[in-house]
């Protein structure tokens, strides 16, 4: 982490109030004064701020029930967003891993740690995504197959993977995937001559929403759902 931003997560310093302080010679890292506020610092580094010693904050890891009506942005004019549902210390440092449209419910993951949200996105780590639809039409056989076999995207270059497909009614599937593209949920099901009237993530690699979190409201993972990523 930055120097300025190690000061600024850690101590009631702004950003800039960090960067005046690293100027001025206050603060040492491993016994020495550094003046360059960009430098990256070691997870192991001891770092003092006029003599007084500097706890690095615990990265933060949060399960959101997320409801329907509320937008995955850091702010919105018009839309209640989900940081505005967290009100957290240190929220300015948080992010979504794996975002979700506004009319879509369930399992978000956020975090300040951007090695573990690129592990849960990144499609090299291949962490597979549980999502509920509820459908317009009956699912068919034909549409079930075009799924599973990787079903092609307007604009895309290449088929999506195979989906993994779950019927529970006629209109109310469980779909597995592997991918996280743009709205890929509802362009899958649009390709194949369908259409999802409501949308619900419940998992995200081997992370599962819990069930006993309402809408609206929020637990940090434990340590084990953290190694699970
Ligand atoms: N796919 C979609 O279309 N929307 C979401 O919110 C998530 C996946």
């Amino acid at each position: 982490m930055r120097l300025d931003k190690l000061l600024s997560s850690s101590t009631a310093f702004t950003r800039s109030l960090a960067k005046v302080a690293i100027k001025q010679g206050k603060v040492k890292v491993d016994g020495v004064v550094v003046k360059n506020h960009g430098q990256k610092i070691a997870e192991d580094a001891l770092v003092e701020y006029m003599g007084v010693s500097i706890k690095k904050p615990k990265p933060q890891f949060i399960m959101f029930h997320k409801p329907a009506g509320v937008v995955c942005a850091n702010s919105d004019e018009d839309h209640q967003t989900v940081f505005d549902a967290l009100m957290l210390p240190r929220m300015e440092t948080l992010h979504i891993a794996g975002r979700l449209d506004i009319d879509t419910t369930g399992l978000l993951l956020i975090t300040d740690d951007g090695q573990w949200s690129h592990r849960v996105t990144s499609p090299k780590h291949n962490h597979s995504k549980s999502y509920l639809i509820d459908l317009h039409s009956p699912i068919t056989d034909k549409q079930v197959r075009i799924l599973t076999e990787g079903v092609q995207l307007k604009g895309e270059p290449k088929r999506c993977l195979p989906a993994k497909i779950e019927i529970i009614s006629e209109l109310k599937i469980r779909m597995i995937i592997g991918e996280g593209k743009y709205h890929q949920v509802k362009r899958m099901m649009a390709a194949v001559g369908n259409h999802v009237v409501k949308l619900h993530r419940e998992q995200i690699g081997n992370i599962k929403l819990d069930e006993s979190l309402k809408e609206n409201e929020w637990r940090e993972l434990t340590a084990e759902e953290i190694e699970l990523v």
